[in-house]
């Protein structure tokens, strides 16, 4: 089933990559794309490396991915990095995903800025290390006036406890007398979220195989198409990304009502 909704156009196997970008590029490009990276270990389990060599070749593709995207003209790409159950891991696994923020951005942050994209972050940044909380600052400072693709980077974040607090802080107004609870509307929670100056996402992409949320952007996807491939994140390439967008172009986006001739 995964794999029949995954499987490349035939008319497109023998294009070059230059050759899809623009044919893709002729049609609607989603204005917000979010990635659940996922596959990263047994990547390296098949490879017979440890565990970290995977998330440090997941960490290329995100450059790959992130260059792609910024071409195409997508607005704003979501990664999701480290979830608030992450911790939950070994330590020595912690310790290096926590590493890769720092690396990514030493290497590649000279070029982000020459692509004329901004660096962002989400998520709990109180409780990162003090190295990591200090390398995603210093990237988003030398970015806040880039205004190409804006890449956001899901780090300890968890959508329920985004949401948790969301409520709390909107309570509290409540509580003041500067908000009364008639006043509570969709827009005014996702005014609170995280993701209160990005649109909401377009189009969802989850690798390796699960087909699963993973307390990632729950409010947000209320309306987003999914792709799902079995394809592991460190494997994920330029073509991949094609695919999703082609596939995405080829919905038919109804947000619970109907479209063309049916709504007639
Ligand atoms: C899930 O794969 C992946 C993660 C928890 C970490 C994702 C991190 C990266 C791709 C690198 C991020 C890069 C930067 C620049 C911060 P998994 O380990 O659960 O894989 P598995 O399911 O095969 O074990």
């Amino acid at each position: 089933m995964l794999h029949k909704l995954i499987r490349r156009k035939p008319e497109r196997q023998n294009q070059s990559l230059a050759e899809r970008i623009s044919h893709t590029k002729k049609d609607q490009i989603p204005e917000h794309i979010a990635i659940i990276m996922d596959g990263n270990g047994r990547w390296a389990k098949k490879r017979a490396l440890p565990r970290v060599a995977g998330h440090h070749e997941g960490m290329k593709t995100v450059r790959k991915i992130t260059r792609l995207a910024n071409d195409l003209g997508v607005g704003a790409l979501t990664v999701y990095a480290f979830s608030t159950e992450n911790w939950k891991r070994p330590k020595l696994e912690v310790d290096f995903i926590m590493r890769l923020p720092e690396e990514f951005l030493g290497t590649y942050l000279p070029e982000l800025i020459e692509q004329n994209v901004r660096v962002v972050m989400m998520g709990e940044n109180d409780t990162l290390p003090r190295h990591t909380q200090e390398a995603v600052r210093k990237a988003m400072e030398a970015t806040k006036n880039n205004t190409g693709l804006i890449l956001n980077f899901a780090l300890n974040y968890g959508s329920r406890a985004e949401i948790a607090q969301a409520m709390q802080k909107i309570a509290q107004l409540v509580e003041e007398g500067s908000l009364s609870s008639s006043e509570v509307t969709e827009d005014l929670i996702s005014q609170h979220l995280m993701t209160c100056e990005l649109p909401e996402p377009d189009l969802l992409i989850r690798t390796s195989g699960e087909v699963r949320l993973s307390n990632f952007m729950l409010w947000q996807l209320a309306y987003t198409e999914f792709w799902f491939t079995e394809t592991l994140w460190p494997d994920f390439d330029e073509n991949c990304l094609l695919d999703a967008v082609d596939s995405y172009q080829n919905r038919n986006r109804r947000y619970g009502g109907l479209k063309g001739e049916e709504s007639n």
